[in-house]
């Protein structure tokens, strides 16, 4: 692992000019892939919470150990939320391509360890699936860090001290989808965010759903049993902070990793 950068902005790959990018790679093989979706949140939620959120996790976890972030995947597998307006999807295959794509590039040039930093439940089988059909390519190609590339996928809202934290704020009010927990970290990134949030009558507990249309009916505001107007911003800087620490440790350790 690098040493820290000395804030967030440093962390960033399009920053960068390609003869930074081929010394950084002299001392670090590792990258921060963030990945979010562009997809209703709710009544109260920015379409871009997913993607917003992802990113300050990694330029956070960047900082803090020097590792260099890509610049934001923004669209994500959101196909259950195309009946809502604002909402814009990657079908499964898209996404996979796109990722597959991704993880080549950076392999053919000596990036070693991928580390995507996923803000989108949605997306998580698809970027799995995408790891496999990388690792098939790389050593196919032959490329020279084929037997090196390792990929691996960090979910923040799901990192065990985030999820202690968003029950311990919330309850089960969290619910599933427009979590008060991830639109809290918005509200501290975008305060102007904060004129939008109101009180909502109780959300329709989270269940199976069978599509747009079925999600639609199933959860006519596009809350899954969550009560957004719980969120702060004070909540939302103390979850990335948890987050970024959690993060932190896995991505080293999975850097130290033979
Ligand atoms: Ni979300």
């Amino acid at each position: 692992m690098s040493s820290p950068f000395e804030n967030s902005q440093s962390a960033r790959l399009d920053l960068r000019t390609w003869p930074e990018v081929e010394e950084y790679l002299q001392s670090c093989k590792g990258i921060i892939l963030p990945i979010g979706s562009t997809e209703q949140h709710g009544p109260t939620g920015a379409i871009g919470t997913d993607a917003f959120t992802a990113e300050a996790v990694a330029l956070e976890v960047g900082r803090r150990t020097g590792v260099l972030v890509a610049p934001t995947q923004a669209f994500g597998m959101a196909e259950h939320h195309l009946g809502f307006p604002g909402t814009m999807s990657l079908q499964p295959s898209t996404l996979m391509l796109l990722m597959h794509d991704i993880v080549l590039s950076l392999a053919t040039h000596g990036f070693e360890r991928i580390f995507v930093v996923n803000g989108h439940g949605g997306n998580i089988a698809t970027i799995k699936a995408a790891f496999s059909e990388a690792y098939s390519s790389v050593l196919k190609r032959r490329l020279p860090v084929a037997n090196k590339v390792r990929c691996k996928l960090a979910n923040w809202f799901l990192a065990s001290e985030v999820f202690k934290e968003a029950r311990n704020l919330y309850g089960d009010k969290e619910g599933k989808h427009a979590t008060p927990s991830e639109i809290a970290v918005t509200l501290h990134l975008h305060p102007l965010l904060l004129n939008k949030q109101h009180p909502l009558p109780p959300a329709a507990p989270a269940g199976p759903i069978h599509g747009p249309e079925d999600f639609r009916r199933r959860h006519p505001d596009g809350r899954m049993g969550s009560e957004p107007y719980l969120a702060k911003p004070e909540d939302g800087e103390i979850l990335l902070d948890i987050a970024a620490s959690s993060l932190s440790k896995d991505l080293s350790n999975f850097l130290d990793a033979s």
